[in-house]
């Protein structure tokens, strides 16, 4: 994911006070109403001038993060503010949480890292909007992917290009729900592996946000799809509509003796003669993780080495860094309004359960989607 190339209001802003950890309650007095008095911003309704959120002032784990007290941050001139009813987890919260590969602290902040409120998924009202946005007016309802990041406290910024409506009868769950895993998915999925009806697809890592996202989507797109996961998943990722399960942790997908049209790689965990050997000549590797033990760069080490094989190789090598585009917003929009998409949410947390559920991602074994309310 990029970031806003849009300054980052929230950029080492100051603490307004500190809340304990992030299983205290709101400790902050009720925040008295003002209106925004920055000129390229046009606003309507009364917006306070701290929120409490989710936050994390330094680098760490979980344990870093607690619930505090922040400014609400305030649009720039090609900006949204929304009031944020739903966001979610993802492991790209993590990366940002670590500040590892430390390549991503080129962007978040080499020592300690800039925006303090994590969470790039986000659905909400617009509340107040920047002098160029054109097309969204305030009261609107939007979701979408923030490369500022902000969904886990209840006002945040997104840029106008970043978002879509959300369409009549979506709630803010599912599309608090459907951001970067969802865009991942439909980008692996339609932007570089090119599935069409037909396809026989290969989803390695089918049970975490972007796996459960894609097998979904590649059902709608008409595929015939296999899906890799362990045990205790098995039984949801087959209600999720993929034809075959394998269960990695008793079989071995690569000598059960399939050919694919597309392999989703959300884990990277086989080599490229491995994958190569379960492709058809005419069909793509798309490479949306690898092996994070390589603390500078993460998986890109290993991509580069999977991307040499593929060159000497019939079935073609592709790698993906997803964006917000709206396109595909609007077409995840569709797919979840007509059911053909049902976000895959494991249980819904509010700023106090953030920690915890960050723990859990950390894991890498997550579940599904876990969905922040951020009050
Ligand atoms: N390139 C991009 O733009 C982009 C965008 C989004 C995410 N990503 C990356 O893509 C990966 C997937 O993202 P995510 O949001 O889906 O992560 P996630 O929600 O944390 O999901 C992780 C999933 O991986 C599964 N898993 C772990 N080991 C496995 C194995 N050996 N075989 C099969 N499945 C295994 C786990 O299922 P079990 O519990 O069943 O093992 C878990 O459900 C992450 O590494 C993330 O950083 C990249």
């Amino acid at each position: 994911m990029s970031p806003d190339p849009i300054s980052d209001p929230l950029a080492e802003s100051p603490a307004v006070a500190g809340s304990g950890t992030s299983s205290a309650k709101a400790s902050a007095a009720p925040v008295p109403p003002v209106t925004s008095a920055v000129t390229s911003t046009v606003t309507s309704t009364a917006i306070p001038t701290t929120m409490r959120a989710s936050i994390a002032r330094t680098y760490g784990t979980a344990e870093v993060m607690t619930v505090g007290e922040v400014p609400v941050p305030e649009p720039g001139e090609e900006q949204l503010l929304i009031r944020v009813e739903a966001s979610s987890l993802n492991a790209l919260d993590w990366h940002f949480l670590t500040g590892t590969p430390y390549l991503v602290r080129l962007i978040a902040g080499l020592r300690k890292p800039k925006q303090v409120v994590l969470g790039a998924d986000m659905a909400g009202i617009v509340v107040a909007k920047g002098s160029k946005v054109s097309g969204i007016e305030i009261g609107d309802r939007v979701f979408g992917e923030s490369g500022t990041r902000g969904g886990f406290g209840p006002y945040a910024l997104i840029r106008d290009k970043n978002v879509a409506t959300i369409p009549d009868g979506v709630s803010f769950e599912a599309a608090g729900a459907s951001g970067v895993a969802a865009l991942t998915a439909i980008q692996a999925l339609r932007t570089k592996g090119g599935v069409k009806a037909g396809d026989r697809v290969l989803i390695n890592g089918a049970a975490g946000g972007v796996g459960t996202f894609a097998v979904q989507m590649a059902k709608a797109l008409g595929a015939r799809v296999v899906a890799v996961c362990s045990t205790r998943n098995v039984e949801m990722v087959k209600a999720l509509g993929a034809d075959e399960v394998i269960d990695y942790t008793t079989d071995d997908f690569v000598a059960a003796g399939h050919l694919f049209d597309v392999m989703i790689d959300n884990l990277g965990n086989r080599s490229a003669k491995e994958c190569l050997s379960i492709l058809d000549p005419g069909g793509r590797y798309v490479a949306v993780s690898g092996p994070k033990d390589n603390r500078w760069v993460g998986p890109m080490l290993k991509q580069v080495g999977v991307r040499l094989a593929f060159m000497r190789a019939k079935p073609s090598f592709e790698s993906i860094m997803a964006e917000p585009d709206v396109d595909d917003l609007n077409f995840i929009g569709e797919l979840l309004a007509d059911g053909r998409v049902v976000p895959a949410i494991q249980r819904v947390v509010d700023l106090d359960g953030v920690q915890e559920a960050m723990a859990e991602i950390g894991t890498g074994h997550v579940r599904s989607k876990i969905v922040v309310i951020p009050k």
